[in-house]
């Protein structure tokens, strides 16, 4: 049985028309106005509403041990508050430690997606440690269709590798045609930062941000930079936070560096002062790198409307106040990170295309098409033509909300967001031509989601 939305105004990244889409087989297989419903074609009429290609997060924690505790989430749930909010793929960073094996790390984090996801995903492979058995591992991991690598340059000891690891990374993704992500932040310099804070009695929440200042991501980027362009590799700064670490990616990327920028919810629509908030009102805003001055919000903005920013993630990482309360006494064990999968898409409409001045399509390419693009999910994912999946996010501009971990799908005890209005909804979600989220409501199928195997892109 086929499904044809009507009616609806579609806007990809390039284009937007008022038709209707017809499905069959979980692949869209007609675009045109006035199609023919044959019978038993289930109809959405989407008169008045938006429709847009499913979005992509191409940056999230789902399943992850870090300082020494777990993020709080699972697959189910992760893809479930996803859906609602209109994701319908996303990248997990598969991030074993540096202790452990890679391939066994690797197998274990698809174990836990595996038939638990509700949308589709794929995974960037973090390579935390450089020894003789990672170039086959990697190999065999690209060959199973996981066709991007994350490093770290922070997080000394734990996810972190020296420059050196760094090198053989990247000139190992160049010859595969592998996209590198990567965390820019100085460690050493973190770690020594931390500690002369500490020594100093400055334990607070409030002091994360100053242990890791913008010219440390600065230096990061820097070197990021520098390495990808000494190997001939191709590479994605992820979670970039501030003006000054901007500078340095698109200085490497004026001088023909193949470098890509993303930048990640939380930067966009908080600032430093939410972890200079007392108590465990703070600790739920540490990330890194951190929330910064709030200066640098409309430099981000304005490099997003640009395209200087080409893509938007979450860096999605819940942990839950409980786990927060780790870093009571000390700053350098809050566990790191801030949900948002959720809220994403609603967000960035809300503040980027209804209030901000950013361009429709813009937003379709930086949330969506930009990241299926760079990570070899195009034109399965990122689109809406024929031959693409019915990924599809039929959205209702004309809802108001708040945001609010009362009426939140994602299983943490806190919203990043809370408080937040947003101006507009997905009323329904497709993946693969099912809907599995109507108005707020998960209705579809656990289980639905598929690994999404990936080419080589480079
Ligand atoms: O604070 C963050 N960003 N937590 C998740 C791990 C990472 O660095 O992406
Ligand atoms: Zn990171
Ligand atoms: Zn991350």
């Amino acid at each position: 049985m086929g499904m044809l939305i009507k009616g609806g105004e579609i806007v990809t990244a390039e284009s937007r028309m008022r038709g209707d889409i017809f499905i069959e087989d979980e692949t869209i297989s007609a675009i045109g106005t006035g199609l023919a419903i044959p019978p038993g074609t289930e109809v959405i009429d989407a008169t008045g509403k938006l429709i847009f290609p499913g979005f992509i997060d191409p940056h999230v924690h789902i399943h992850l041990p870090f300082m020494a505790t777990f993020a709080k989430d699972t697959h189910a749930a992760a893809s479930k508050a996803a859906l609602v909010g209109g994701t319908t793929t996303f990248i997990e960073m598969c991030c074993p430690s540096r202790k452990d094996d890679a391939l066994e790390g690797y197998h274990v984090w698809k174990q836990k997606a595996e038939g638990n996801s509700a949308c589709d995903y794929a995974f960037h492979m973090a390579v935390t440690r450089y020894d003789a058995q990672t170039e086959a591992q990697l190999k065999e991991i690209v060959r199973d269709g996981t066709t991007s690598f994350k490093i770290f340059l922070s997080y000394k000891n734990f996810f972190g590798v020296d420059d050196e690891e760094m090198f053989q990374t990247l000139k190992l993704a160049a010859k595969l045609g592998v996209i590198t992500t990567a965390h820019c932040e100085n460690a050493e310099l973190v770690g020594q930062l931390q500690q002369q804070l500490l020594a100093e009695g400055k334990t607070g929440a409030e002091w994360h941000e100053p242990s890791r200042p913008e010219a440390v991501e600065a230096e990061g980027t820097t070197r990021f930079a520098t390495f990808v362009e000494q190997t001939g590799a191709t590479g994605y700064v992820v979670h970039l936070s501030c003006a000054p670490a901007l500078r340095a990616a698109v200085e490497a990327k004026v001088r023909g560096v193949n470098l890509h920028i993303e930048s990640v919810l939380p930067h966009f629509l908080l600032d430093k002062n939410y972890a200079e908030r007392a108590g465990v009102e703070g600790m739920k805003n540490i990330m890194s790198p951190p929330l910064r001055d709030k200066r640098n919000l409309p430099v981000l903005w304005n490099a997003l409307k640009t395209g200087l920013i080409e893509t938007v993630g979450t860096d999605h990482c819940p942990f839950d106040k409980e786990q927060k309360l780790l870093g009571a006494k000390a700053f350098t064990q809050i566990p790191n990170g801030i949900p948002g999968i959720e809220d994403r898409v609603n967000l960035m409409y809300t503040y980027g295309v209804k209030r901000g001045g950013l361009d429709i399509h813009r937003f379709v390419d930086a949330l969506s098409t930009r990241a299926a693009r760079l990570f070899g999910l195009y034109p399965r994912k990122g689109t809406i033509a024929v031959g693409s999946d019915a990924d599809l996010v039929v959205y209702d501009t004309k809802y108001r909300g708040t945001i609010s971990a009362a009426t939140q799908l994602g299983i943490n005890d806190y919203n990043g967001f809370e408080g937040f209005a947003i101006e507009g909804r997905p009323s329904v979600v497709t993946v693969r031509g099912k809907v599995q989220a109507r108005d707020g409501v998960f209705v579809g199928e656990q289980g639905l989601g598929r690994m999404i195997r990936r080419e080589p892109q480079v």
